[in-house]
């Protein structure tokens, strides 16, 4: 104490002074560190707060997205619909296809439902959808593989026409020196989807070689034919490896075109001579309609094969819901057909017309639409068969 009071003591005034101010600028100092403190405390703070709330946004635009990704899975124009509503999706033909192409956490069989459609909107989308996939340089084989993979083709001809019509513009487009025609395009790329069914599929028995695929597409690049060195390179790539379409449920696409097959419970009014409503499994395959008695049993009742036949819409006093199978322009010849009788022989059926009843008239509708398909010459094949007419005509012409 002495020697501080000492020290203090010994100071002059002018150290004195100049003491007094530096402690008040160290006071100064303090206050100023003080208040920056504070200062940084605040910002720090709002800097955090705002991080939360973009946080917070950013949790609620991807809870938003994979809402909406959720219900274009269930309903993709509704799907569609939301997104552009909440802001996730521009409403332009361009930001939707980029949408689909990227397919991220969609359904295919949903993306394919919507290219399919016949709105003007959907038809833009499609298109713009096909040209984002790059295939120059690519054969065809390998463009299809990417194409069919990106969504899955709907079951409806007109829906595929359309689809597989933009394809080959798109491959034509990006390879203008390997067809002489989009249609050619087109036809080849029907044959080798077949031709996948025929080499891979177990069921198919009959294995097309390398020639007779050859053969069967002579004369279809604008009635010339295709090199044999293109077709042998994409009936080896088919024959290495098969196309893969997503959801693979073992229908491939050949019978996704050529087979509207369907099955379920239907009542049928008997031939005989007592008229009696039978509840019978039907199933709809290759052009005949078999019955059964029990969904289990391994022998059909009967067999009614449809070819030549009519199918036509009829009320009935007692059934709703009732179709006929019929024979057009033959009003009393029996329709050729067998069933089995109850002790196990087969004999031949004795219908003019079969009379049928579904339990909704939705089911009715449905069958109706997969007979006619199945009567009719194949949509498919009509559609085909035109224009292949037309590019081996145009050399003649
Ligand atoms: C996609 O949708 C189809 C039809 O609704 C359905 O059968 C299929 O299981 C779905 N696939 C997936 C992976 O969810
Ligand atoms: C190709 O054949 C395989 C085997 O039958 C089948 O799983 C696949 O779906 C087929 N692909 C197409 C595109 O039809
Ligand atoms: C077929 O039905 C007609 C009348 O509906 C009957 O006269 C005829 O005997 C039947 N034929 C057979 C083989 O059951």
């Amino acid at each position: 104490m002495v020697l501080i009071t000492g020290v203090l003591c010994d100071l002059t005034p002018e150290e004195q002074q100049e003491l007094d101010s530096i402690q008040r600028r160290k006071q100064e100092l303090l206050a100023d560190i003080q208040r920056l403190k504070v200062e940084i405390a605040e910002v720090t703070h709002e800097i955090e707060s705002l991080g939360l709330t973009e946080e917070r946004k950013n949790i609620h635009k991807s809870k938003q997205v994979a809402m909406g990704r959720k219900k274009f899975n269930m309903d993709p124009k509704k799907g569609i619909q939301f997104m552009i509503e909440n802001g996730l999706l521009k409403s332009t033909c361009e930001d939707i296809a980029q949408f689909l192409y990227k397919g991220e956490g969609l359904n295919k069989t949903a993306i394919g439902d919507y290219l399919g459609e016949r709105d003007d909107l959907n038809i833009h989308v499609l298109h713009i959808f096909v040209e984002l996939h790059e295939f120059m340089d690519l054969n065809l084989v390998q463009a299809l593989r990417q194409f069919l993979w990106s969504f899955r083709l709907p079951g409806e001809a007109q829906k595929i026409d359309r689809m597989m019509e933009t394809f080959a513009q798109r491959y034509c487009q990006c390879n203008p020196e390997v067809f002489q025609s989009t249609d050619t395009c087109y036809i080849l790329s029907f044959a080798i989807i077949m031709l996948n069914t025929s080499l891979h599929n177990p069921n198919v028995k009959d294995k097309p070689s390398v020639d007779r695929f050859i053969a069967m597409n002579r004369g279809i690049n604008n009635g010339g034919d295709l090199p044999e060195e293109l077709l042998r390179n994409l009936y080896d790539s088919i024959k290495n490896e098969p196309f893969k379409i997503p959801q693979d449920d073992g229908n491939d696409l050949t019978h996704t075109f050529f087979n509207p097959d369907r099955e379920g419970w239907l009542l049928k009014l008997g031939g005989g001579r007592v008229k009696t409503w039978k509840r019978r499994w039907f199933i709809l395959t290759d052009n005949c309609l078999y019955y059964f008695e029990y969904t289990t049993d391994k022998e059909p009742r009967g067999i009614i094969p449809l070819e030549n036949l009519g199918i036509q819409e009829v009320e009935d006093s007692k059934k709703n819901n009732c179709f006929e199978l019929f024979i057009p322009d033959n009003k009393d010849q029996v329709i050729k057909a067998c069933k089995t009788e109850a002790d196990g022989r087969v004999v031949e059926g004795n219908h003019t017309v079969y009379r049928i009843s579904a339990a909704s008239p939705e089911e009715k509708e449905e069958w109706i639409k997969c007979i006619k398909a199945a009567i009719s010459k194949d949509p498919f094949y009509e559609m085909l068969a035109a224009r292949k007419k037309k590019v081996s005509s145009i050399k003649r012409n």
